[in-house]
């Protein structure tokens, strides 16, 4: 099979995906020109900065990544119709959140940023076009970008070059924090599609670094549908821990020692059994609402509730942890300051989206709570943003309540370092498994602390003898035996 020779790609969309995927295709594929282009000047100018700590994505070896392609043969930008012009292979790699209003509202994708995309390469693209989905998408929406294109197409007229396109599925499968191990070393890549010499032409590019038994070619279909069950399989495994982890809290059992056992089981294997404040993320909740959306609309009520509840566990696990909190603080944390520490949605990225800190902190907000929040990577405008809430002047710890405390007004405010976090608290929730906070002085921090004290370990980080004989007291995720 000869494959269309690719020597020019565009990528719409330069965020958590695009911009790592092609940094990491452009990379290996020194002969190819690879554009990423966004609507979002922010984004670009960021995309853009000499200073490599300044790109808008946090991930480990990004940096070095871009660095020896950008200016060589990786550009980012705005010129949207120019790139596509110019481009025989176009990535669609933009958000697909979940719709706020409308038919399907709460559980379907909007998939008005995708069809805005498709219609501006029908507007733009020039000669022979492939078109990859890159976003995760419901089943069978390439039918929709297919039918889009194809009005566009047309024969040679007037001197001019004929305009067909062909359409493929490649659904991406890194996640954050690691995605730059997972896109060097994939455990496979996905190539759904008709034509078969589209098929070859994206397969030849991954095969320039994957060796060539990790390319699964499928239908168009079942590559849409595998993206979307593969998360809901990963999520799964955590719903199902975490509801282990509350009755090993109730036994005396550890949800870490059962982890180990029955991940030992090769049929089970070890991975994504760890316990914790539950799944954030950008993307669990939303293809797994958006697997119920499609299970309903295909008629399967019964199989839509099978997984909406992997998501309904999930929440459950959130409330429950603020919960306990409030009661192991004698039942009101009014007034009362909490140490936060993390807020990413895991650990080795700046991403908070759904991140399960949001609920928790919420709920202990709407108690009245005052809450000190350090995360390493986190900007304090973007913790703002999730809560909705502007952040205050870190109070004086010497000082007496302040007047929010006495009112029972829910606050928060940045800390600079965990030190300045936990003084004054009478609690510390660990919510991201940031590497430093296993790490952490405990015998240090708890003479700083307001006494009796205690640590929340959500993440299951901390060394619990090093913590009980500093004199707090401790509540670990799934462990009975504290
Ligand atoms: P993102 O929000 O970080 O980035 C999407 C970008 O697309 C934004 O910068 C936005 O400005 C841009 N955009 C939207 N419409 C545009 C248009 N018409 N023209 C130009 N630019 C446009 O989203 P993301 O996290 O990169 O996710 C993208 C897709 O990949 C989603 O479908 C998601 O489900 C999927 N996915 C995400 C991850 C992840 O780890 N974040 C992993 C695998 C798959
Ligand atoms: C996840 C998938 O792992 C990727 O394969 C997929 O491409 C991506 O979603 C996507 O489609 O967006 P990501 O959300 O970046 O990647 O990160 P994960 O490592 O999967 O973690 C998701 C959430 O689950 C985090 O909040 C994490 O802390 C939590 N988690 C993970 C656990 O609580 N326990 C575990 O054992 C593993």
């Amino acid at each position: 099979m000869t494959a269309f020779p690719i020597r020019n790609i565009c990528c719409i969309g330069a965020g958590y995906v695009g911009g790592p995927t092609m940094a990491v295709i452009a990379d290996r594929c020194p002969q190819i020109q690879v554009n990423v282009v966004d609507l979002n000047e922010a984004r670009i100018a960021a995309w853009n900065d000499l200073d490599l700590s300044k790109l808008p994505v946090y991930e480990p070896g990004l940096d070095a990544v871009v660095d020896r392609a950008r200016g060589r043969n990786l550009t980012f930008s705005t010129q949207v119709d120019a790139a596509i012009a110019a481009a025989d292979m176009v990535f669609i790699s933009v958000n697909t959140p979940t719709k706020t209003k409308g038919l399907g509202a709460g559980q379907a994708s909007d998939l008005r940023w995708v069809e805005a995309c498709a219609r501006q390469v029908a507007q733009s693209a020039q000669g022979h076009t492939i078109v990859v989905e890159k976003s995760t998408l419901p089943v069978r929406t390439a039918e929709v970008v297919r039918s889009i294109l194809e009005a566009a197409q047309r024969q040679a007229v007037d001197g001019e070059l004929p305009i067909s396109f062909s359409v493929l599925s490649n659904p991406e499968f890194l996640a954050e924090g690691t995605a730059i191990r997972d896109l060097e070393s994939p455990d496979r890549v996905l190539i759904g599609g008709e034509n078969p010499v589209a098929i070859q032409s994206l397969a030849e590019i991954y095969g320039h670094w994957v060796p060539v038994e990790k390319i699964l070619l499928t239908n168009l279909w079942s590559s849409e549908l595998s993206k979307l069950t593969a998360n809901a399989f990963l999520a799964q495994r955590i719903s199902s821990i975490n509801s282990v982890a509350a009755l090993c809290e109730r036994t005396g059992a550890d949800v870490r020692e059962v982890a180990r056992a029955i991940g030992s089981d090769s049929r089970i294997g070890s991975k994504f059994l760890q316990a914790g404040p539950g799944f954030g993320g950008s993307c669990f909740q939303k293809d797994i609402l958006n697997l119920v959306y499609l299970c309903r609309h295909f008629g399967l009520p019964d199989v839509a509730d099978y997984w909406e509840n992997v998501v309904a566990l999930n929440t459950w696990q959130q409330h429950r942890i603020s919960r306990l909190v409030v009661q192991k603080l004698f039942g009101t944390v009014t007034g009362k300051r909490l140490a936060l520490l993390g807020f990413a949605f895991k650990a080795d990225t700046n991403d908070t989206r759904e991140a399960p800190a949001i609920r928790i902190a919420h709920d202990l907000l709407e108690e009245g709570a005052q809450l000190a929040i350090y995360d390493p990577k986190v900007d304090p405008q973007q913790i703002a943003f999730d809560l909705q809430l502007a952040a205050s002047s870190p109070p004086d710890v010497q000082a007496g309540p302040t007047r929010a405390a006495l009112s029972g007004e829910g606050t928060w405010w940045s800390g600079t370092s965990v030190a300045d976090t936990v003084a004054g608290a009478d609690a510390a929730l660990i919510l991201t498994e940031w590497h430093e906070f296993r790490q952490l002085d405990w015998a240090a921090l708890a003479p700083w602390m307001r006494q009796p004290a205690w640590v929340f370990d959500a993440r299951a980080v901390v060394d619990p003898e090093a913590v009980k004989s500093s004199g707090l007291m401790l509540w670990r995720v799934g462990d009975g035996a504290v």
